[in-house]
């Protein structure tokens, strides 16, 4: 879109313009779209900045690609980067919500987000105060765990306690039935007393979608969420992983897509609505705070977290 052509819905292509949309109330049902460029203002490296980016920073563990770290048969064969890059990035006391995050809660208070879709496995999201059934974890999360071969969830303090020490934490659950002996689950098998039965072993591994995995089903099931939006707001990403790179172009014809990213990405810009606020998010959402007359309420809220 070049800029003689005017805006459909906007008066035009700027957050001002997004405020006075919000402000007419013509904006009930938000959509926002989230990556890791909401959290490095926490502290939490994104991935695939060139020099800061986690990828970037991935050398030192021989992998035979940066993505390896997050492959579900690269992990089998070998956990350790995997579990070496969780020290650091297992949610804890250490990080917290940015202003881009309190920005969409916020918008939840005030009864106007739809839907928050989150590719971020930090959990940043429910800190800052946003309703759990606002939010889909694209990716998964570090809220839970199991077993890759049994699928048993294993005992979140053990798993925080095992990251903590670097340490590859393994099912403790019986082992599951060899073929032919008869004994399984359920049967009074030796495995079962919770005796010195043999053990399952396998790899425990956070609810964090892996390459090669499928995406929770919730993802799917909110999909509609997007196409119901009357404003879509996308903060911190690259739009490089699919499925969740499609999002935005579900957005209904009309509807004003407003991108937060230090870049240009994805297919905005091809919009007659399509609003980019390039630089740092958080100065973005502290912009659009500030002409919706919600920049007081917006610090303190910041400030109480
Ligand atoms: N303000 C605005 N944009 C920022 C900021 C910031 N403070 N910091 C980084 N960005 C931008 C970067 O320029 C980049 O465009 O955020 C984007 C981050 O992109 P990625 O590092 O690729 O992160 P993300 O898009 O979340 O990655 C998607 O890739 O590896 C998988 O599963 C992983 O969920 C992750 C997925």
């Amino acid at each position: 879109i070049d800029d003689a052509t005017p805006p459909e819905t906007l008066s035009e292509r700027s957050l001002d313009a997004v405020a006075d949309f919000i402000k007419a109330g013509k904006a009930r049902r938000i959509v926002v779209l989230t990556g890791a460029g909401i959290s490095t203002a926490a502290g939490i490296p994104d991935f695939r900045s060139p020099d800061t980016g986690l990828y970037a920073n991935l050398a030192a563990l021989d992998l035979p690609e940066p993505e390896a770290v997050f492959d579900l048969s690269f992990f089998r064969t070998n956990p350790r980067p995997f579990y070496a890059l969780a020290k650091d990035l297992y949610p804890g006391a250490r990080y917290r919500p940015t202003v881009s995050h309190v920005f969409i809660a916020l918008l939840a208070r005030k009864g106007l987000l739809h839907m928050l879709f989150t590719q971020n496995i930090d959990c940043l999201e429910r800190e800052a105060g946003i309703p759990a059934d606002r939010i889909i974890e694209a990716h998964g999360s570090f809220a839970a765990q199991r077993c890759i071969e049994c699928k048993r969830e294993f005992d979140g303090e053990k798993m925080r306690a095992s990251v903590a020490r670097g340490e590859v934490p393994r099912c403790e659950g019986p082992a599951a039935p060899r073929d032919g002996d008869g004994h399984g689950p359920g049967d009074g098998g030796e495995g079962d007393k919770g005796g010195a039965g043999p053990r399952c072993g396998g790899l425990v591994k956070p609810d964090i979608v892996f390459f090669g995995e499928s995406l929770p089903s919730d993802f799917f099931s909110a999909i509609p969420r997007v196409s119901e939006a009357d404003l879509v707001l996308v903060m911190g990403t690259s739009l490089q992983v699919r499925p969740f790179a499609n999002l935005p172009s579900m957005a209904a014809e009309g509807v004003p897509r407003v991108l937060f990213n230090l870049e240009r990405v994805g297919d905005f810009g091809t919009r007659a609505d399509d609003v980019l606020a390039l630089g740092d998010c958080d100065s973005g959402v502290r912009r659009l705070a500030a002409a919706l007359g919600w920049r007081e309420e917006l610090e303190a809220a910041w400030r109480a977290l």
